[in-house]
Formats: structure tokens, sequence, C-alpha cells
């Protein structure tokens, strides 16, 4: 069996290649800039994006599974030509996004959804991976943390359930090596609640040294985060932010029940990314 991993220099996408090759498998890996890929001599590289479908037709020739990023424009040009390529099952990073009420009419939600509605029409076999809030959102704030050893926040009592990248690979791997999780849609989420407060507190018990929350208001959050984050996004990350102060998102059980044990914490996460913060 031969699998096409989309977006092989991605967080994710780059732990499925390693998974897929540690499991002995036929690994094509793409990137828009393929270039910039430091993968075993095994794994075949492409070039391909996802806004120009054609480019993925020597990729895909002859391979049977896909994992896919949905940061694509035209959802049914490119599921068009993975079922001309002969294409037999997808798996795709999908977002809870897609569960939350209104989702299709949601900046966040739709985005995602227009392609899975794209996929189910297709035919083709399928996973959508719905994961929560990731923990590498966290890596927002490594040079306030280097710098300053503090995090400007406008809410910081936010609750969230990080999750870890390599716990999406995980599932990814499982469905992209075997049919147990054909046609699922997991949720998928970290393994605990933690306030935005106790992230940074966390963050500093890793690295050993205090890392404070400093308060800010939602438009100071919203002029710092616009000076790198496109302004869609800045609304998006601060409207979930507000949303979740009080709340008591879903812990999923989903990754504990497919993997057979619990989740990689979010303390976990900071010891795997330390160099971040350091
Ligand atoms: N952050 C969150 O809390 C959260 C929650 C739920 C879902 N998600 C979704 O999860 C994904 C992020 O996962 P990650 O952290 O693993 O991502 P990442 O490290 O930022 O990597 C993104 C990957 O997507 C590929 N990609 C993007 N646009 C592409 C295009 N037009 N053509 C081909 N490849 C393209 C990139 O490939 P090249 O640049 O190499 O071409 C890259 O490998 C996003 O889709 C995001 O919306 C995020």
């Amino acid at each position: 069996m031969s699998v096409v991993v989309v977006g092989a220099s991605g967080a994710v996408g780059s732990l499925v290649v390693s998974g897929l090759v540690e499991r002995g498998m036929a690994v094509r890996a793409t990137s828009r800039t393929p270039q910039t890929l430091s993968l075993p001599s095994d794994v075949k590289v492409f070039a391909a994006d996802l806004n120009e479908p054609a480019s993925f037709e020597p990729a895909l020739a002859g391979a049977d599974r896909v994992f896919l990023y949905a940061d694509l424009e035209d959802p049914g040009a490119l599921v068009a030509q993975l079922v001309r390529s002969g294409i037999r099952d997808v798996v795709l990073l999908s977002s809870s996004a897609v569960t939350l009420p209104g989702a299709s009419d949601d900046f966040n939600g739709s985005r995602f959804l227009r392609v899975e509605r794209a996929i189910e029409a297709s035919g083709l076999g399928y996973t959508f991976l719905r994961p929560g809030g990731f923990a590498s959102n966290a890596a927002r704030w490594s040079w306030s943390v280097k710098g300053e050893s503090a995090v400007p926040l406008p809410y910081p009592e936010a609750v969230q359930v990080p999750i870890h990248e390599a716990d999406i690979a995980d599932v990814a791997l499982v469905a992209l090596t075997g049919d147990t999780l054909r046609g699922a849609k997991p949720l998928l989420t970290g393994p605990e609640r933690l306030t935005l407060r106790e992230q940074v507190a966390t963050i500093g018990e890793v690295i050993g040294r205090t890392v404070s929350v400093i308060e800010q208001t939602e438009a100071e959050s919203v002029a710092m985060l616009s000076q790198y984050v496109p302004e869609v996004w800045v609304r998006q990350i601060v409207k979930d932010w507000r949303e979740a102060v009080g709340a008591e998102p879903a812990v999923s059980g989903e990754y504990a029940r497919i993997m057979g044990r619990a989740g990689r914490t979010f303390r976990e996460w900071v010891g795997d990314h330390v160099e971040l913060f350091r």
C-alpha cells in the first residue's frame, strides 16, 4: 500500500510521514516547497499545491491513500483529482469547529465542512480527524516567554483542552494503515482541561522559571496579535478565548478508545518543544 502525505512539512504531517516510514510503508511526501523537506531517502518527495489539483498527478499515480490538510480553496476540484487518480481513502485533518452549532455559517467551521462534504459526496473512503485547539497554539507565546517571562492575555481564564500534534498523528496513522476508522469522524482533544493561565504556568514549571500573565484588554490584544496574524484569525482567536471563559469544554475519550492509552498532556507538549521557550 502506498500513502501520499500532503503537507509533509507540517507539525502533524511530518509525524505522519515518520510514523509510516517506521511501519515500513511506501510513502510519498508533498510540499509546495519540497526543497525544504528533510526526509529519509526512501520517501519520495513531490512538489504540489492543493490549490492546483493537477500538480498532485505525479504524487497520486498508483497510490492508495492520502493524508490531507483542509487548507484549500476548491475542495471539489481537488477531490475530483483524487478520484481520477484512483485514490481509495482520504484521511482529512479537519477540526472540531465543524461540530459547533452554526458551523456552516461560521468562518472557521465552514472552511472544514466544505472539504468534508466534498469528500463525502465523492464516494471515496474517508476518516475525518476533528481535533480541537492544538497545544501548539502556545508556540505563539514563545517570544514573550523568552523575552519577558510573561504572556499578555485578555482572557487568561479561558478554558481549553489542548491536544498534542503527536496524538493527532497517532490516530491518522491508525486510519492510514488499516480500515478500522473508515467512515469515522473522531473528535480529538487533549486529556485535560486547562485555562490559559494554567498553560502559561506549566510552561514556566517545565522551563524552570516563573512565567506570569499580563492582563490586557481585548482591544490591546487585538492590536498586538494583528501585527503577526491576519485580521480574520485575530477575530477568531479572541472570540474563542472570550467564549471559553468559565466554559467546560468536552474532554473527548476518542484518543484513548482508539489508541488504548491516554493522550499526551500539555506538560508533555511543552517538554517536547522546550526550545521554543528557553
Ligand atoms: N491550531 C489549532 O488549534 C487547530 C485546530 C483544529 C484544526 N486545525 C487545523 O490543523 C491544520 C494545522 O496543522 P499543523 O499544525 O500540522 O500545520 P502546520 O505545521 O502549520 O503545517 C501546515 C501544512 O499544510 C500544508 N499546506 C498548507 N497549504 C497548502 C497548500 N495550498 N498546498 C499544499 N499544502 C499546503 C503545508 O505544506 P507546505 O507549506 O510544505 O506546502 C504544511 O505542511 C490547519 O489546517 C488548521 O486549520 C488547527
